[in-house]
């Protein structure tokens, strides 16, 4: 791993993958910042990324083989590492996700996942997958206007070394065999929509139907009227 350390940065996943543009070398890169002030997310939304209160970091994953490629998969995967690695930190805490890359913690979301594909200009394909997380830890460094517009873990004192060590680890020891996605057992045990009702936006139309669990590949299955149907693609925007 190359790791790259910044102060301040627009964004760890804008970052990195100008850095794998520039330097398309197949290298493992690990980029993390204090502070991010163009942090972002899925569907353009912003990720608000304080100074001191979070963790933001984006792993470079190359690629050489586009069969071995699922994003969504991959996100699930990232999401089961990294709730995995806070329970180590906050053994207190119960964390939930919310399919299907958020992780949440009391009824609000403390961990946000962006897997973005980075292009190879020439052979047009993608050349390296960017996995960026952005954790809320505390609270502290909050102004009190935005804390009802954020979550946060707890204002408990971590060595946010170890954690971003154990995302790392978790995610190099999971990665050589994410396809074969023995995680989504634990994904599923985690996921708090099961039973509910909700809306899912898939960008060409908005789904409402009650959560029966998660496939095999990471889908949501929803009862809709009666039928079951598996939504590959898309946010959940109500619960
Ligand atoms: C989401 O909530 O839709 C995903 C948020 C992802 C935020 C992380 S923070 C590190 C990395 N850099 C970014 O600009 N975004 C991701």
């Amino acid at each position: 791993y190359e790791i790259i350390f910044k102060k301040e940065i627009t964004s760890t996943n804008s970052y990195a993958k100008q850095i794998n543009d520039q330097n398309p070398d197949g290298k493992h890169r690990l980029v993390i910042a204090e502070k991010q002030t163009q942090g972002h997310g899925r569907r353009g939304r912003s990720f608000y990324s304080p100074a001191k209160s979070g963790i933001y970091m984006s792993m470079v994953v190359p690629f050489h083989d586009a069969k071995h490629l699922n994003p969504g998969l991959l996100t699930t995967m990232t999401a089961v590492v990294v709730a995995k690695a806070l329970k180590k930190s906050y053994p207190e805490e119960d964390f939930l996700v919310k399919w299907i890359n958020d992780i949440y913690v009391n009824n609000k979301k403390v961990v946000g996942i962006l897997t973005e594909l980075v292009m190879d200009a020439e052979l047009m394909q993608p050349s390296a997958i960017v996995v960026g997380v952005g954790i809320s830890l505390s609270a502290k460094e909050i102004p009190e206007e935005m804390k009802d517009k954020v979550g946060w873990i707890s204002d408990k004192q971590i060595d946010k070394n170890k954690l971003v060590a154990d995302i790392v680890n978790g995610f190099d020891e999971e990665f050589p065999h994410y396809l074969e996605a023995n995680f989504i057992e634990d994904y599923q045990k985690m996921s708090f929509l099961n039973g509910k009702r909700v809306s899912v936006d898939t960008t060409k139309e908005t789904i409402d139907g009650t959560v029966t669990g998660i496939d095999k590949e990471g889908h949501l299955l929803l009862d809709v009227d009666g039928k079951s149907t598996t939504i590959n693609n898309g946010e959940v925007v109500k619960v």
